[in-house]
Formats: C-alpha cells, sequence, structure tokens
C-alpha cells in the first residue's frame, strides 16, 4: 500500500494509472496496463521506493486511496462521470485530439468542455503539487494534461518538470484554430523540458509558441517571460526484449502455426492491428485490398486479410462512423470474394493480448500500418521485433512518427489509394533476399532504441535542463 501523505522524488503524472480492473467473477483485481508507456517506464518506477505514478483509474467517481500494483505506486486522481463526458471525451478526444491529428473529423470547440479540462488540469497540478518532494523531478504525459506543467511551475518553482507529447503537435496554421491556443502554449512552457516524437511535431511546437506568446526560439530552446523550456524529439520505443521473448516462446510460436492452419493455410496473410480509430486508414487499407481483388491482381484463394480492431472510445464523435464504414467494407469484400466457410477479410472488434498478437505478427507476411496520422505507432515496431528470422513486408504511412526510423519499409501515402494498392501488391511478391534486407536494418532500429532507453534519455536530457 503507498503511503498517503508521503513525499516523492519522481513523480509521474498521466491521465490513465499504470493499472487497468480485470473482473473474475465478481471480484476486481488491479493488474499492469500492456501499453508502451508502462513498459518504458517500468524500470524507472517499478519498485524504485521515491516514485509515484498519478493518474485516473479509468473508473468515474471519487478517487481511490492510494495503492500499490506490480511495484507501481499507484495515486488515484478522481475523474467524475461529468468530468469524463467534458474532458476525456470532449476536449481531449473531440477537440485535442482530432486538431494534433490534421483535423481528419473536424474538431469541435466548446467553452463547457475546455471549463472541464481546465479543472481536471488543476486538480492534477494540485495532486503533483501535494506529492512532489522538494526539487523532485516531475514527468507530465500526453494531451489530456497540457496545463499540468505550467500550473505547477507556478505552485511549485523548485520542481524539474518534463512533458512528454504522445501524439503529432500539429502545423501552426492547424494549431492557431484553437480558441485556447495562448494558455495551452502557457501551460506546457512551464516545463524545463518538452520531448515530441518526431523533428516535425518540435519544429510545429516552436513554430506555433513563437506566433502565438512572441516567445523567442534560440536553437531548440524557447525563452519566455524569463524562463527557458528546451524541445526535443524523442521518439518512444518498446519494450523489444519482452517481445522478442514473447516471439522466441515455442508455445507462441505453435499458435502462430496455428492461426495460420485455421485461415486455411493461404499463400499469404496481411495483417492490420489497430484502435478503432479514424486516424489509422483502416478503411483506405481495406478499400485497397478490395480493388486489388477486383482487378485480378491479388486472388482471394491465394491472399487473406487479418484486421484487428480494438474497440476504443465508442461515445466520441468519428468512432461509430469509422467503425461503420470499416464493418460495411468487411462485409462487402467477404460477400464478394468470400466462399461458404471461408472468408477473405478475418475481422475481429475485439482487444488481445500481447501473447496472441506477437502470434499474429509472427504468422503474417505482410503488416499493414496505414495511419493518416500517427504520433509514433508502436504496432510496427512490434511487427518488426517479432520477426526474428527477417521474413516479413511493412507496409507503413509516411505519416507515422515510426517512418521517421524505418526508413526500409515499404513507405506509402495512405491518401493516394492508387500509390497503396501498388505497394500492397509489391509486399505480397517482394523477395525473401529483398524482405531480408529492409528487416534487418529495421530491427536494428528496434533493438536499438527501446522504450528503456528513452525513459532514460529524456530523464537524463531533462536532468541537464536546469
Ligand atoms: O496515442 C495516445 C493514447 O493516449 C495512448 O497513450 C493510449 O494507449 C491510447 O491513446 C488510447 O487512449 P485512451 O486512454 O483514450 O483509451
Amino acid at each position: 500500500m503507498a503511503a498517503v501523505n508521503r513525499k516523492w522524488s519522481f513523480v509521474v503524472a498521466a491521465n490513465r494509472l499504470p493499472v487497468r480492473r480485470v473482473w473474475e467473477g465478481d471480484t476486481a483485481r488491479w493488474v499492469p496496463s500492456p501499453g508502451g508507456l508502462v513498459s518504458a517506464l517500468r524500470p524507472v518506477m517499478s519498485g524504485n521506493p521515491d516514485a509515484v505514478w498519478a493518474g485516473w483509474t479509468g473508473v468515474p467517481g471519487p478517487g481511490a486511496e492510494p495503492f500499490e500494483v506490480d511495484g507501481f505506486q499507484c495515486h488515484p486522481v478522481s475523474v467524475s462521470q461529468g468530468e469524463l463526458q467534458l474532458f476525456y471525451e470532449g476536449f481531449s478526444n473531440a477537440t485535442l485530439w482530432p486538431l494534433f491529428h490534421d483535423a481528419l473529423v473536424p474538431p469541435e470547440y466548446h467553452r463547457t468542455w475546455w471549463d472541464a479540462y481546465r479543472t481536471v488540469n488543476q486538480r492534477y497540478a494540485a495532486t503533483v503539487a501535494d506529492l512532489a518532494a522538494p526539487s523532485a523531478t516531475v514527468w507530465i504525459h500526453d494531451y489530456h494534461l497540457l496545463l499540468v506543467p505550467g500550473l505547477l511551475r507556478t505552485a511549485r518553482p523548485d520542481l524539474r518538470i518534463g512533458f512528454f507529447l504522445h501524439i503529432p503537435f500539429p502545423a501552426r496554421e492547424l494549431y492557431i484554430r484553437l480558441p485556447w491556443r495562448a494558455a495551452i502554449i502557457d501551460g506546457l512552457l512551464g516545463a524545463d523540458l518538452i520531448g515530441l516524437q518526431t523533428q516535425l511535431g518540435a519544429d510545429n511546437f516552436r513554430r506555433a509558441a513563437a506566433r502565438v506568446t512572441g516567445a523567442k526560439i534560440i536553437g531548440k530552446t524557447i525563452h519566455h517571460e524569463g524562463r527557458a523550456t528546451r524541445v526535443d524529439a524523442i521518439p518512444i520505443g518498446i519494450d523489444t526484449g519482452r517481445i522478442a521473448r514473447l516471439a522466441a516462446d515455442p508455445a507462441v510460436q505453435a499458435r502462430a502455426t496455428e492461426i495460420r492452419h485455421t485461415l486455411g493455410s493461404p499463400g499469404t496473410v496481411l495483417l492490420g492491428v489497430d484502435r478503432l480509430d479514424y486516424t489509422k486508414g483502416i478503411d483506405a487499407r481495406l478499400r485497397a485490398f478490395k480493388e486489388l481483388l477486383s482487378e485480378g491482381r491479388l486472388s482471394a484463394e491465394d491472399c487473406i486479410m487479418v484486421q484487428i480492431a480494438e474497440p476504443s472510445r465508442s461515445q466520441v464523435t468519428g468512432y461509430a462512423e469509422v467503425r461503420n464504414s470499416v464493418e460495411q467494407l468487411v462485409g462487402d469484400v467477404n460477400g464478394n470474394f468470400g466462399v461458404m466457410g471461408r472468408p477473405v477479410v478475418h475481422y475481429l472488434h475485439q482487444s488481445q493480448p500481447i501473447e496472441e498478437l506477437v502470434a499474429m505478427y509472427q504468422m503474417a507476411d505482410v503488416m499493414l500500418v496505414t495511419p493518416l496520422r500517427d504520433g509514433m505507432n508502436l504496432v510496427a515496431k512490434e511487427y518488426v521485433a517479432s520477426r526474428a528470422d527477417n521474413t516479413g513486408v511493412l507496409v507503413l504511412s509516411e505519416f507515422t512518427g515510426a517512418a521517421q526510423e524505418l526508413k526500409t519499409a515499404e513507405l506509402i501515402n495512405p491518401h493516394d489509394i492508387e500509390g497503396l494498392k501498388t505497394a500492397m501488391e509489391a509486399a505480397v511478391h517482394r523477395s525473401d533476399d529483398e524482405a531480408g534486407v529492409a528487416m534487418k536494418a529495421m530491427r536494428r532500429v528496434v533493438r536499438t532504441n527501446t522504450a528503456q532507453r528513452w525513459a532514460e534519455g529524456f530523464l537524463t536530457r531533462l536532468e541537464a535542463c536546469r
């Protein structure tokens, strides 16, 4: 049990705690979340007696008492049912999320959402201010908490504050549409270090800050109101060791063979694994697959597509629409090209455990990662980390952060359906030699820039900031 009222020298704040609740019959227990951030911070958090994580449990209502799971000290921050709608579904996911993803659906601007966003950010800042020991290091994560660095700086000037944005930062021309653009930049500039996934994101942020607040940019640092904030591209990695261990596990390998057999042992399997989100380009990839089948460039006897779509944010604008469109396309392809007992697209609207995902990565010849915009995309990296024999082809959108690192992937523009079709067809026919050279280069990248190195790299730079 984490002690109430004690002070910590390292505090992490994120929208979600690193745990999720699982139910066994009538009893619930907390287990560590599978996400990339949890793996990345495990080495610096788990078992560290000086570290605590503040965040929401995922359950609306009054905050629970602090607790410990798997070595992570968790300090719940409460979010009410009303705030869930206005702060999380509203401002975070229907204003900031679409705006920061190039306005793929129109962002909505509501003053009531903004008020709730400010209130929840104030609660986070007050919680962290209370948890942090004198001169502690604080690391704040993602777009739900953009105001926290500034609020915290005012309350606790002694703290060393880092912020990492997991999603893209948009072009200045888009960002300045936000009615609260200055408050958000001011909020972020409370940090000593701001990390973004890509160089483009870092440039966009510096340009927006200069335009909105008149701040001075010198090299990578923003100077504003007597303070300096360093802005760097620090791309996140995955827990490569864990994926590699799973890929080497005979049970996972047997499962890969079994899945392939269940699919009817096709010549080629194409795979997509995404949260069901309009940013992920799932519909474009299905449309491309359908046209390739219609034009006879791929054959339904030979090629099977598997699409895992993890349920996500179903109450937020745009998500039900993309689900309808994806499911209609799946029906359309199967109706036209499937035969009794053998669909051409196997679609699961379910989340899968990581063991099952690694088995899928292993059995798939072609991995389709085609978002219209994505901060990083860890699925692309997990696929590469699962291919110990250097086989497999990754078709990757150039609008993902991952494309900045996995340069030997088959890079595509997901808006260009003909280009996507050409790349998918080429990927299916790629020779083992060519695929092997590309995969080896990508595997070097995911072995080098792991989640753990990312976390250590961020914290080392933060240390150097003040
Ligand atoms: O990509 C941003 C992100 O917040 C991830 O950190 C997270 O895994 C994912 O989106 C899902 O988010 P949510 O908390 O809305 O389910």
